[in-house]
């Protein structure tokens, strides 16, 4: 059975902090560990340049972030994990997204009506300063997503309008070009509610852009001490009770603790336990966590080549999937080989000499198979042998309702001694018949 495509992309803005580690890395990693999930987690890095324009700092993000992830735990050879900027189909899906996405829609994004209205509140043009970038993010982020046609997008909820207009997006590209087929899957948004939001420093949620967050690795375990020596408490001296209930110390223990390990600090604070040996049990207890962690993250930014490598194989491996994916959505809106003289607008029969045929035929051994052939020859591929021309036939009609990269595989498996070149030709084949079926 397939299994389900989690995705979800990280912004390389900024470096990670205690709260996107309990909020997403943490309950990302864990999901992606579950035999049933086929996770794609990637760094948005196209996305982060439309809000900074600073290389150095772009750059210095993505290998934090990656180090990051891998050091807490994420095993890059069970998921996908790539950089959005090294899967070049990625920006070329962008552009036949952008062209079926219809304007009023991006319109009406969140990101981008908040950025008018202060244009307009400030007495400035209604789009000064507003890039193009900024404008169609939502159709980069459907291409992120319909490219690997993932069922479940975990996000924030100021993100489920992006996959609503995913959504939008590929439904009107299904209809307009798919011919009866669901090119895309439709991906939902899933937004974990049971994780914890941690608070940061002065209470309210732990966030960039409160300026009150709690580093994870950067800065060593002095950073991590002096900041959470910055949490806000009231002014409880020593030895009076203290109210655990909705503290920031206590919630934030509480999210690296086991449920007895949490009770036994509410227990200890309400007796009188010292807002200060409370911060020093705190840092213990995360850094018995993180320590470990920190370790690999460190030996991950001195050999930021190692990243290199890992980032590159997984780029690899995410693009083994996007390239079928794409070729058949180029022959799906007419960019086609000129393999075959066209359908329809000539009014000329459709020739289809240089196209391979599929035929059944009967063995010695009076079992059925298809087999690909070239106009030439060639045999390129062959079916195993079956019962009855019945179930040969319904074999070979099972392969013209594939697409992508379960075609790809379908057409791998059915004739392993087919090399990639043979797969690919019967690929483009099978794409071609289908482009003609439409008209
Ligand atoms: N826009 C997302 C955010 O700011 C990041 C992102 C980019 C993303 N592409 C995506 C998330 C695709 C999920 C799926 O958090």
């Amino acid at each position: 059975m397939s299994r389900i495509r989690v995705l979800t992309g990280i912004t390389t803005t900024g470096t990670p902090h205690l709260g996107n580690y309990v909020g997403a890395i943490r309950p990302a990693i864990s999901a992606s560990l579950d035999p049933q999930v086929d996770a794609f987690f990637f760094l948005a890095d196209y996305h982060a340049l439309i809000k900074c324009d600073e290389p150095a700092r772009i750059h210095r993000s993505r290998l934090e972030i990656a180090a990051t992830w891998l050091a807490a735990g994420l095993q890059p050879e069970r998921v996908h994990f790539y950089r959005q900027s090294d899967i070049p189909e990625i920006p070329e899906l962008t552009w036949l997204l952008t062209c079926v996405a219809s304007k009023g829609l991006l319109n009406r994004a969140h990101a981008y009506k908040a950025a008018v209205d202060a244009n307009v509140a400030a007495g400035e043009d209604p789009d000064a300063g507003i890039s193009l970038g900024l404008f169609s993010y939502p159709v980069l982020m459907a291409a992120d997503i319909l490219m690997f046609n993932a069922h479940r997008v975990p996000v924030g909820r100021d993100q489920i309008q992006h996959i609503e207009m995913a959504r939008d997006i590929g439904a009107r590209f299904n209809h307009l070009f798919g011919g009866g087929k669901a090119l895309f899957t439709l991906p939902e948004a899933v937004i974990e509610d049971s994780v914890a939001t941690l608070p940061g420093l002065d209470g309210r949620k732990m966030s960039k852009s409160y300026d009150n967050t709690i580093p994870l690795f950067a800065g060593g375990p002095a950073a991590l001490k002096d900041a959470v020596a910055r949490v806000v408490t009231d002014s409880r001296a020593p030895g009076e009770p203290k109210q655990p209930e909705g503290n920031a110390l206590a919630l934030i223990f509480e999210a690296f603790a086991s449920t007895g390990e949490a009770a036994g600090y509410r227990d200890d604070l309400r007796a009188g336990l010292g807002w200060g040996d409370a911060k020093q049990r705190l840092v213990a207890r995360i850094e018995r966590d993180i320590g470990p962690m920190r370790e690999r993250y460190e030996s991950f930014m001195a050999s930021p080549q190692r990243l290199e490598e890992i980032l590159q194989a997984g780029a690899a491996r995410a693009r083994d999937i996007a390239r079928p994916l794409l070729e058949q959505l180029r022959e799906a809106v007419g960019l086609r080989r000129f393999l075959a003289p066209p359908a329809a607008s000539t009014g000329a029969p459709v020739g289809k000499a240089a196209l391979p045929v599929f035929k059944q035929y009967r063995e010695p051994d009076g079992r059925f198979r298809f087999k690909l052939q070239e106009a030439a020859g060639e045999v390129l591929l062959v079916s195993p042998g079956f019962e009855s021309p019945k179930d040969c036939g319904r074999a070979l009609a099972e392969l013209r309702d594939l697409v992508g990269a379960p075609l790809a595989e379908r057409l791998a498996e059915l004739d392993p001694s087919a090399d990639a070149r043979r797969v690919d030709i019967a690929l483009r084949t099978l794409l071609s018949l289908s482009a003609e079926r439409q008209g």
